[in-house]
């Protein structure tokens, strides 16, 4: 996927009312940010656009508050961040449309950034209503969406409006669109792809698309106990997505005899239960007995996987290794981490755990790509439409 039109730095912004729509979905804690990950990705086209004086109108949506204003879901903790953030005031319009937040646009100078209320207060937001969109559209002359995470809803603040105004591709959702698209469509060989985490079902569509055009996929986390039960071995009390059996029978299948080699583990590190305190035992092999859980990848796999990421061309990496949050089980996890981080290939990480596992770790900038989309990643991988790039290209 990639745009052969619509880029923001062909747009004439300078005087002109830009509407922004940004992914500013982070998680809050106590009423401030707690992790500004997707703030921070939001500022180069912010900033980008107070260089050349545009008046900036910003809008996200936050967390699911189902069309209804809440309180507990306001922006008011991200305003107050990105101002930091920018040096300068980022005043919060107290709606999403309507009277207050168009006078509020009206009267920004050049240069100037507010942000409008969280979108899905609005019931019209995720049911792509083109009332609203033609009220955002009012506010503005142009608009640029940046939100790459939420790419893959076709929501009003997203899809909608990009068709009521010239629209452009923000420069974060670009790099997300050409960074991922990389992976699939022209890597450097051998691509190995890295995928872990606790369920194959949501996977399953990147382990379908990528046994056609991986070398290898290496799987880990405790997505892998449904392939152990596809083949009929005993996993103990791990976590198995019983309903990912089938689907890791069907991707055994389809991986034999292609030209993609799909590794599962060869060795495990147990606990009796998920306690930072649990006992833990490493085992040799992969038939876990009763009483235990599988809850790290064992040394010999981390090992294994750490020298096929190192002789890759390409690195595609999505889910963790084990429960690495749980400081006895967290080296399969760190060891991959450790390879990523290290690797002389093209690496792009994705997912909001294995993104947490390489802070956790300290290798944040060591990687090529850090993708900013949970979701959205996911469905770009699979090679399936993100409807918020499409509105673009069609615009
Ligand atoms: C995300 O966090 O994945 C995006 O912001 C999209 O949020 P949603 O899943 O609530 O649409």
């Amino acid at each position: 996927m990639a745009f052969d039109r619509a880029r923001l730095r062909d747009a004439d912004v300078g005087g002109r009312t830009v509407l922004v729509r940004a992914d500013l979905n982070v998680p809050l804690d106590d009423g401030t940010v707690g992790d500004d990950t997707r703030i921070r990705a939001a500022l180069p086209t912010i900033q980008d656009l107070i260089s050349r004086d545009a008046r900036v109108v910003v809008c996200s949506h936050l967390g699911r508050p189902g069309g209804t204003p809440a309180a507990e879901f306001s922006l008011r903790p991200v305003a107050d961040h990105l101002s930091r953030l920018l040096g300068t005031e980022v005043g919060l319009a107290p709606e999403v449309v309507g009277e207050r937040a168009s006078e509020m646009a009206a009267s920004l100078d050049p240069g100037q950034v507010m942000l409008l209320e969280n979108t899905r207060f609005e019931p019209g937001e995720t049911e792509n209503d083109p009332e609203l969109s033609r009220g955002l559209a009012e506010i503005a002359d142009l608009f640029v969406n940046d939100a790459f995470g939420t790419a893959h809803r076709a929501h009003a603040s997203t899809a909608g409006v990009a068709a009521l105004l010239p629209a452009y591709a923000g420069l974060l959702l670009e790099c997300e669109v050409t960074n991922l698209s990389a992976v699939a469509e022209s890597p450097d060989r051998p691509l190995v792809v890295v995928l872990g985490g606790a369920k194959v079902s949501d996977k399953i569509g990147v382990i379908d698309r990528f046994i056609e055009l991986a070398d290898q996929i290496l799987i880990g986390g405790a997505m892998c106990f449904p392939f152990f039960r596809a083949r009929g071995l005993p996993t103990g009390d791990s976590l198995v997505e019983e309903d990912g059996i089938p689907l890791a029978a069907g991707a055994m299948e389809k991986a034999s005899g292609s030209g993609c080699e799909l590794c599962l583990p060869v060795d495990l590190a147990l606990g009796r239960e998920f306690d930072p305190a649990t006992e833990k035992r490493e085992l040799g092999g992969v038939e876990v007995p009763e009483g235990w859980m599988g809850l790290d990848v064992g040394p010999r796999t981390a090992a294994d996987y750490a020298a096929r990421v190192g002789a890759a061309g390409t690195v595609l990496w999505n889910g963790p290794m084990g429960a690495f949050e749980l400081e006895q089980f967290a080296d399969g996890t760190r060891t991959v981490a450790e390879a990523v981080a290290a690797a002389p290939g093209f690496t792009v990480v994705g997912g909001g755990d294995s993104v947490a596992a390489l802070a956790r770790f300290g290798l944040t900038g060591r990687v090529d790509w850090v993708s900013t989309g949970g979701g959205a990643s996911l469905e770009l991988l699979e090679g399936r439409p993100l409807p918020g790039v499409e509105a673009l290209e069609a615009a």
